[in-house]
């Protein structure tokens, strides 16, 4: 028995991966994560191979491109054909709902067919399925993942000795409160770093990104125990009056957090509310959620701790993992002292917040081809 069982986790170790989103706020780490030591060889498909955050990944060595888009077979069929594991974060807010459940599908199996030995999903929540089915947390970024998460777990079942395959559900990144054009931006007011999101009493699940490169890598170098896992992280459950608690600790600098009701957040932003969330949806299609309606579900899933983690699986997992928000601002002002960059207070300062978006959607202005 114990022979057939290194038998089949040797059948699922992999070397040569094939990284859908990349380029991209969580891509980065991930790669990054993957090719460090040399364990792994990467190919990275993208839009754009001399983009500046292409150019940034191909210094990492070991990272080759493939020129293309997600929204077409013959790329995912090139880019799998050429390697033994795939990490596929589907870029939701290019799709929306609907264009991005076709294609994560469609991914799943031309992995199959094409021999990829290990395939881990980029997944969120599905928060609909876990607040009940009610519409007031419907979130097409979170409910498009989270449902194909789920069918890739049921396929799995059959599949898992072909391909194994495991979720990486992840959450808003912690560098979206300290970045602009984020769900959570904040603002400095009358000498005061400043959140108003409509949060109430509830916590975020935020992530660190720098806590992504070592939790992909461990499902790849772990395809046995990671066979069919859904690995749902994130620092903990973040309130956010104690997150500016923290920064003030940390920084010296003063912070709050004001709650605010749901007119209140989307006034300001009132000339996007009614887009597509997705800057490639068909508005005229009635599948399409709105940015505003795809917002209101987000922040009601925090709002009414809707969302759970398992912290005890991190810490045996990743026992050197960030454990709070007062940990990670206070490592983000340790490296922005050590090489001299920008610290947080620096970074949220009105002329440099708009500099240094985290994602790459917005350094773009949500634009670009499917
Ligand atoms: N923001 C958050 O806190 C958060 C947290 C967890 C999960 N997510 C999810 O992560 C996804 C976005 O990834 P991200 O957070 O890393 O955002 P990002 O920084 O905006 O990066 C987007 C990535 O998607 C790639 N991409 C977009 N359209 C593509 C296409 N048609 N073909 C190939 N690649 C394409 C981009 O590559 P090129 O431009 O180089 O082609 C880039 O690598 C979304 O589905 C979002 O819901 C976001």
């Amino acid at each position: 028995m114990q022979k057939i069982n290194c038998l089949e986790s040797d059948m699922l170790k992999t070397s040569r991966i094939f990284v859908v989103g990349a380029t991209g706020a969580q891509g980065i780490p991930v790669v990054r994560g993957l090719v460090s030591d040399g364990r792994y060889s990467v190919l990275a498909l993208t839009r754009d191979a001399v983009s500046a955050r292409a150019r940034a990944l191909a210094e990492l060595g070991n990272v080759e491109f493939l020129e293309g888009t997600f929204a077409d077979e013959t790329i995912l069929r090139q880019g799998m054909r050429a390697c033994d594991g795939v990490f596929l974060n589907i870029d939701g807010f290019n799709t929306g709902e609907k264009t991005e459940t076709y294609w994560a599908i469609r991914a799943y199996e031309i992995a199959l067919e094409e021999g990829v030995k290990f395939f881990v999903y980029g997944n969120l929540d599905y928060t609909l399925k876990k607040a009940g089915y009610r519409s007031m947390f419907r979130t097409g970024h979170y409910d498009g993942k989270g449902r194909i998460g789920e069918w890739i777990l049921n396929q799995n079942v059959g599949n898992g000795g072909r391909m194994g395959a495991a979720l990486f559900t992840t959450g808003p990144y912690m560098e979206m409160a300290f970045s602009a054009q984020t769900p959570m931006t904040p603002r400095i007011e009358d000498g005061v770093l400043t959140w108003r999101v409509p949060l109430g009493q509830g916590a975020v699940v935020h992530v660190a990104l720098e806590d992504c490169a070592y939790y992909v890598r461990w499902l790849f170098d772990h395809p046995e125990r990671a066979n069919g896992m859904d690995l749902e992280v994130a620092i903990d459950h973040i309130r956010y009056a104690d997150l500016a608690a923290a920064f003030t600790r940390v920084t010296g600098y003063p912070a709050r957090y004001v709650d605010t009701d749901l007119d209140a957040y989307f006034a300001p932003l009132a000339a996007i509310a009614g887009l597509p969330a997705g800057y490639n949806a068909d508005p005229a299609d009635k599948s399409t959620m709105s940015f505003r309606d795809n917002f209101t579900g987000f922040w009601n899933q925090w709002k009414h701790d809707i969302i759970t983690r398992d912290y005890s699986l991190l810490d045996e997992i990743h026992p050197g993992r960030i454990r709070s928000a007062e940990e990670w601002i206070r490592r983000e002002e340790d490296r922005a002292k050590e090489s001299g960059g920008e610290t947080l207070w620096e970074r949220v300062q009105p002329e440099t917040l708009s500099k240094r978006p985290i994602l790459k959607l917005s350094e773009d202005h949500r634009c670009g081809t499917l």
